[in-house]
């Protein structure tokens, strides 16, 4: 990972209160963790991609038990490999990893690397309630989201739904800008149907080097 050298007092701030969230509630959101410069530089990489035809249908579980699903999750991925990202995706790296770093100062996840991927949910797909953590890999700690969806509307759908104890629930609108955190492990959380197409970059935070947790699963 890039060393971060400093951190404005405005983030540590956000940052704070995303420690809290996680700490008390599993969960935590952020608004305006993306600028809308740095959201509208990921979307022209997603476009990009797309007519590339770089992104392909998202499976379910990992290596052995990778499979293909509509029914579960409707998505299509593209793996960020962050020696080879665009501009726009660095930067967003950039804000993830002082993220991490403040994370691994003021709470014991001992996170070590992350992996993501950007993400484009067609109109009509969604992802059922699952937890982020597979079966036999334990190395995903705190999942993350930065949504890129300018001018979201209510009625679009596509809300990040957090299940909570006691059969509460909270949507999540996925706004440009905004990030969703929760803890890998204990949060159930689903997709809603998207009436518009919704994009993101999602990903996770790993307490194992990712090569290694790779050979892991
Ligand atoms: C996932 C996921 C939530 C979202 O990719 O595992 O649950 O809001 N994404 O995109
Ligand atoms: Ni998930």
């Amino acid at each position: 990972m890039h060393n971060i050298l400093y951190m404005s007092s405005n983030i540590s701030i956000g940052y704070d209160h995303l420690v809290d969230g996680l700490a008390k509630d599993g969960y935590a959101i952020l608004d305006d963790f993306l600028s809308e410069q740095e959201v509208r530089g990921v979307i022209d990489v997603i476009n990009f991609h797309l007519d590339q035809e770089n992104f392909k249908r998202a499976g379910i579980g990992a290596a052995d038990d990778f499979q293909l699903d509509k029914t579960v999750r409707g998505d299509l991925i593209k793996w960020i490999d962050p020696t080879d990202a665009r501009e726009p995706v660095q930067q967003v790296l950039k804000r993830v990893e002082e993220l991490i770093q403040y994370l691994n100062r003021s709470c014991y996840l001992g996170i070590k690397d992350y992996e993501c991927h950007l993400t484009r949910y067609p109109s009509g797909s969604f992802y059922e309630r699952h937890v982020d953590q597979f079966q036999h890999s334990t190395n995903r700690q705190v999942s993350f989201i930065c949504y890129l969806n300018e001018n979201w509307q209510k009625g679009d759908g596509g809300e990040l739904r957090i299940y909570l104890e006691e059969d509460q629930h909270i949507d999540v609108e996925p706004v440009a800008g905004r990030l969703a955190c929760f803890l890998s492990e204990s949060i159930p959380h689903e997709v809603l149907v998207c009436h518009q197409p919704r994009m993101s970059i999602t990903g996770w935070m790993l307490n194992q080097p990712h090569d290694l947790s790779f050979l892991l699963n």
